[in-house]
This record gives C-alpha cells, structure tokens and sequence, in this order.
C-alpha cells in the first residue's frame, strides 16, 4: 500500500506511508475494542434471558412475570444491574495499574494482559454455577477491560502517522461497536437455546480474546514506547517498519525530544495537576461526563429490555436492539471518513444538535402516548426506533469515538499514560453510574429520562463550542505550541507555566 501521507499546512512533514503493517497492527490492536463492546451489548440480552434470571436472579424472575404491573419498572433490580456494573467498576480501578504497566512495560504487553483477564473472566462467567462466580467472572473481565481501553487507543495514536490519526484510532471505536452487534446477534439466538443459552453467548467474549492475545505476538511496540524506555534503536527501527520511509530522522528527533522532556517528569500524576496540564485533563474528564450523559448506553445495555418496556414483545426488541447495532458499525465509518477531513469540532457540534432533537421527539412520544401499564401503539413505536437508531448514528460518528480519540492525542508525552488512564476510569465511572442507575431513573423518571439526557447534550454541546479546540492533523507531540498556546481560553494556563519556567530558570 503506498498512500504517502505528507503534512500540510502548520504541520512538519514527517514522511510516512500507510503501510500494511500498520494496518495489520490497529486491527488486531482492536479486536481489544471488540471485547469491550461484545461486553456491553451481551449484558442486556442475557439479562432479559429467563434461563439467567432463574438461575441467578429468581426475584426479578418473578416480577417479570407480572410484565403488566409497570412499564417502566419491570427489571428495576440493584444486583441485576449490579450485574451489568460491576465490569465497569473492576476497569475503572484497572485502569491505574495498566497505566504503570504501559509505561514501564509498553503498550503491547498491556493489551497481552488484557487478554488474559478477559479469558479468565469468560471461563468464569460461561461456567458460572453461583452468583459470587459470576461477579467475579466480570470484576475479571473489567480487568481486561481496562487494560485493553488503555493500551490500544494510546497504541493506535502512536502508531498512526498524523494525518490519518483520528481515522486509525477511531478504528478501536469500529471495533467496539461491531463488538456491540456481534453480541445483539448472540443474543438473540441464543435466546432460543435452553438452558444454556447465556452460558454461550457469555463463553463467546472468548473468541476476540485469543486472537488479541496471540495477535498481539505479531504487533510492534510503539517507537515512543521503546524510546521513553531508553531502547533507542529499537525504537528507531519500529519507525523505519511502521512508516515504511527511510528517512524517519525528523520524526525521530521529534519523539526523542518529547522522551526527554518526559523524563524529567518523576510523577506524572502530580504533574498532571499542574496548570500547564488543565486543558487536556479537564477536557479528558469532561468528555467521558458528556459521552455517558447522551444517554448512549441507556440505550446499548438495555436496548432489549427498554424496547421490551416501551412494548415490543421480547424476540421483537432484541430484533431492534440488533438493527440499532448495524447502525452503530455502519455510522462508524462515517466517523472514520470524516474525523480527518472536518475535523473534530465539526463533528461534536453536528453530533450535538442532532442527538438532541432525537431524544426530545423520543421523549415527547413516551410522554404523551405510553401510559404506565399501557403499550405503545404500533406507529408510535416504529417512531421511537427510528429516532433511537438516528440517535445512535449521531453518537457513532462523534461523541463516542472522540471520547477516546482526543484523550489519546492531547495529552504530551510525559503525561499521557496517566491522563488517559484518569479519561479510562472516568468513562467507566459514568459507564457504572448509567449501568447501575439507569433502570432505576426509567422507573423513576419515566419518560422524563429522555428530557433529562437532553439538557446534559445541550450543555456538552455548548462546552464543545467553547472550549473544544481542534487537534486535526496535528503532530501528537506538538499540541502544547499549536493548540493550547493559541486558544483564546486554555492559553491563560500555558502563560502561567512558562512565566513559572522563567522565575525557576532565574532563581
Ligand atoms: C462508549 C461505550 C458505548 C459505545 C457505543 C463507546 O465509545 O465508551 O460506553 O457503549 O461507544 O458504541
């Protein structure tokens, strides 16, 4: 393949060509997304599946039972979302010790341990014969989870040369939610198989997760990596291979530069509170908020049981909770095709409106035509799955990767493995507080959910507007110079830090 990919405009021109062994690496790097999404989405099916429920949680078994009681509070249970959460609470902590781990012992290893957990994990829960197995199956599995969402995406954007950054990251967010349809599929037939049904399409995770483990053998470290670990040959040789040029000094200096200004830094997580590091940290945090706060995984998790509760009959919903999923994948490469092109701001911003006016017609439809034991009529609820997939498509091709993406591009060197290992575990904090809430809100809340998801877009749309600067086809080691310096707001922090540099110089 010999796209040569040239830099323009305030961009130095680091040659690089898209080669295949580049692409070879971010596929196989994110089949660790996979796993992700094949966790989010086998979740709700199991979770509506009857052989699981009595097995595991013969209460809400029960209560199913009497479906017409209340619709929006049928499978309102604190341990079966405990169930759901519980992975994303074990990645949350994870995350913290897969950044040491990335830092000392690089990207690939990382993803090698993530796949390890995660086999682990699947044996745990495929097999599980009590609830105390099961739950430990999925702390295992948010293990591997966050390893695996700390490694590949910092990995991709390594990898990748500039102009094509966004692109080849996002391919970890492609990879998630072909991961998200893959389990809707299982689900829905295994849903059909008693009584092991859950027991298959948990086991199923195990797939991705041997071929990231032995794909992981063929990969390269990322040349940072190797040079931030003193390997500067190898390093240089991993450049030369990924970027299939010769001449790759320029690249080099400039990944050799940021390595030794990394060094200096004896405690990254200190250093991220410093000024100089506000802008990329409080807009990694931020943006994990907005991500969960569009309601996405109200919709991911239990898409089966919500359709189930605005009046699908069960084998309908996972069937639309399965359309929902194409549209993920396929919006996706949207998302892939425009991210370096509009850049990212376009995206976020279009993203913004548009979602927001799918959860207020969404909203208004529950509102006025689902009473509390009632069901949808049939028109009404073609409407709220046409809005609920246009919905998807907006968050696919904006807010959910670039949740990933800028964390793993804006942070300098010396701070990125622990600024994005703080982005991993906020995203699986408020990935915990949706699982863990969001039945209880659509119990409480009722329809009014959707109205309450729409004030957090417009707020995470206006933040965007303001304070989102644009990081298309910039170098990942230059953003300090040609995107915080510049920005009318963040530039306040980066004066104060070189004002600080100047007296320490002085004194
Ligand atoms: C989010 C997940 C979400 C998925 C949906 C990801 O970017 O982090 O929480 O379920 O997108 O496709």
């Amino acid at each position: 393949m010999a796209v040569v990919v040239s830099s323009s405009g305030n961009a130095p021109a680091f040659k690089a060509k898209m080669t295949v062994y580049v692409f070879v690496c971010v596929v196989i790097a994110a089949f660790g997304g996979l796993i992700f999404g094949y966790d989010i989405g086998i979740s709700g099916g199991v979770t509506a599946m009857d052989d699981f429920l009595k097995k595991f949680f013969p209460s809400v078994w029960e209560k199913k039972q009497h479906v017409h009681e209340n619709n929006y509070c049928k499978y309102d249970n604190q341990f079966l979302q405990l169930f759901t959460s519980s992975l994303y609470l074990a990645a949350l902590v994870a995350s913290f010790l897969a950044s040491a781990v990335c830092s000392k012992l690089g990207r690939k290893p990382t993803m090698q341990f993530a796949s390890i957990f995660f086999l682990i994990g699947v044996g745990l829960t495929a097999g599980a014969v009590n609830i105390v197995m099961l739950i430990i199956g999925r702390i295992l599995l948010g293990f591997g989870v966050g390893f695996g969402n700390q490694a590949v995406p910092l990995f991709l954007s390594e990898i990748a040369p500039a102009q094509l950054r966004g692109g080849l990251n996002i391919v970890f967010q492609l990879m998630v939610t072909i991961g998200i349809f893959i389990a809707n599929l299982v689900n829905y037939f295994t849903a059909t198989v008693h009584p092991n049904g859950w027991r298959i399409a948990l086991g199923g995770a195990a797939i991705p997760a041997v071929i990231l483990l032995f794909g992981s053998l063929i990969i390269c470290e990322t040349p940072t990596s190797l040079i931030e670990r003193n390997k500067n040959e190898e390093g240089k040789e991993a450049l030369r291979k990924i970027r299939g040029v010769d001449d790759i000094n320029e690249e080099y200096e400039s990944i050799v530069n940021a390595c030794e200004i990394a060094s200096q830094v004896k405690d990254p997580y200190r250093k991220l509170l410093k000024p100089a590091s506000r802008p990329p940290f409080i807009i990694g945090m931020l943006l994990q908020l907005f991500q969960q706060f569009t309601g996405i995984n109200a919709i991911m998790f239990y898409a089966p049981v919500l359709f189930q509760t605005v009046g699908f009959g069960s084998d309908a919903a996972l069937l639309s909770a399965v359309i929902t999923g194409v549209i993920n994948v396929l919006s996706t490469f949207v998302g892939i095709y425009l991210v370096d092109r509009t850049g990212r701001r376009f995206l976020l911003l279009q993203s913004s409106v548009h979602m927001l006016i799918c959860q207020l017609i969404i909203g208004i439809i529950l509102a006025k035509d689902l009473g509390t034991t009632g069901t949808l009529g049939k028109p009404q609820a073609l409407v709220v799955v046409i809005f609920v997939c246009v919905y998807v498509m907006g968050f696919a091709w904006s807010w959910g990767p670039l949740g990933w993406l800028i964390p793993s591009e804006t942070f300098p060197l010396e701070t990125r493995s622990a600024g994005f290992a703080v982005a991993v575990s906020c995203n699986m904090f408020f990935t915990f507080v949706i699982a863990q809430a969001f039945l209880s809100m659509l119990c409480g809340m009722r329809s009014g959910i959707f109205f309450f998801f729409s004030a957090w877009i417009i707020v995470m749309g206006l933040f965007a507007m303001f304070f989102i600067p644009e990081t298309k086809g910039v170098p990942i080691d230059e953003m300090r110079e040609r995107v915080w310096k510049p920005h009318w707001f963040w530039k306040r922090y980066m004066l104060a830090e070189d004002d600080h540099q100047d007296v320490e110089k002085r004194t």
